[in-house]
């Protein structure tokens, strides 16, 4: 099927994409002119439905955000638009991609402040859920806390992590056994990252504010994270966190508190130092999957 306007950019079918991966090409750039104007209805209320729920559960540094970052309720936003005001702040940019981004290549690009982006948007009829990330998880979800100096450099610090990991890895000279270890290795990474990044909550002077970015993109399950007496709401504790398997299918019924941005910092420092010592080549079995390419992208030194 050729590239046509009508084909839009959508989560389930998208041959811009397509086409993309097939060539192998995990960066590309965004190319606006093919957004449908089902997509542009599709980010207009995902944006309008969510906005007063972040004003009631979202923590400061990303409401700061969104208003640094001028996003528009109306339009999804262009990359290079975004960039042009967070630059400034962080040194982050929002990069493109074709979708799954193996996971050293994933943490270098932290590293390297850019952050990969998904331009696809999720269809009309399925606002509410999607186990993908789409623009609007990755744009209006992410990208408002890249503008926090001390959130952006927690995430760069998660980028050192990852190659203080991959360089522990040439110590093992046995592939089955490099192979074994670095599985847990990025499993430990992942979750520590999903129980954070994607799905931490935050103490303020106002009691608990979410800062994960699952939250902040999910109109339901943001009001959820704070308001339901079904969510074990526990203060984050590396050793459980590393080896607690969690699934993506459902609200998450466990979530770690953090103290503030510097105490993730903090942790960070905490998860190399377990990388260095080989605390984290036996990460409780279970979810996430780490795949052949994961496992590649970290020998690839
Ligand atoms: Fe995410």
């Amino acid at each position: 099927m050729p590239v046509t306007e009508a084909a839009g950019l959508t989560t389930t079918q998208a041959p811009f994409i397509e086409q993309a991966q097939k060539n192998g090409q995990i960066f590309i750039r965004q190319p606006y002119e093919l957004y449908s104007e089902a997509n542009q209805e599709a980010w207009r209320r995902l944006y309008t439905r969510i906005k007063p729920r972040w004003y009631r559960y979202a923590n400061d540094a990303f409401l700061r955000g969104i208003d640094s970052l001028c996003l528009d309720a109306d339009h999804i936003p262009r990359l290079e638009d975004v960039n042009r005001f967070l630059c400034p702040l962080t040194g982050f940019q929002a990069q493109a991609v074709s979708g799954y981004v193996p996971a050293f290549v994933f943490f270098d690009c932290l590293r390297n402040r850019r952050f990969p982006t998904t331009i696809t948007i999720r269809s009309l009829d399925s606002l509410d859920y999607l186990p993908e990330p789409d623009i609007f998880h990755d744009i209006a979800g992410h990208v408002p806390m890249h503008t926090d100096r001390a959130f952006a450099e927690t995430l760069v610090r998660f980028g050192e992590c990852a190659h203080t990991a991959a360089d522990c890895m040439s110590s093992i000279p046995d592939h089955s056994e490099r192979s074994r270890v670095l599985t847990n290795v990025i499993r430990a990474m992942a979750r520590f990252f999903w129980f954070t990044v994607e799905f931490g909550l935050m103490r303020s002077r106002h009691g608990l504010r979410v800062y994960g970015s699952g939250l902040l993109s999910s109109f339901g399950e943001i009001e959820h994270s704070i308001e339901s007496p079904n969510v074990q709401r526990y203060p984050i504790q590396i050793e459980w966190a590393i080896n607690q398997a969690f699934e993506i299918n459902h609200y998450q019924p466990l979530l770690f508190i953090v103290d503030s941005f510097d105490h993730l910092y903090g942790l960070i420092g905490k998860l190399e130092e377990m990388a260095k010592q080989g605390k984290l080549n036996q990460a409780a079995p279970g979810e996430p999957a780490v795949n052949e390419h994961d496992l590649q992208s970290f020998l690839r030194l």
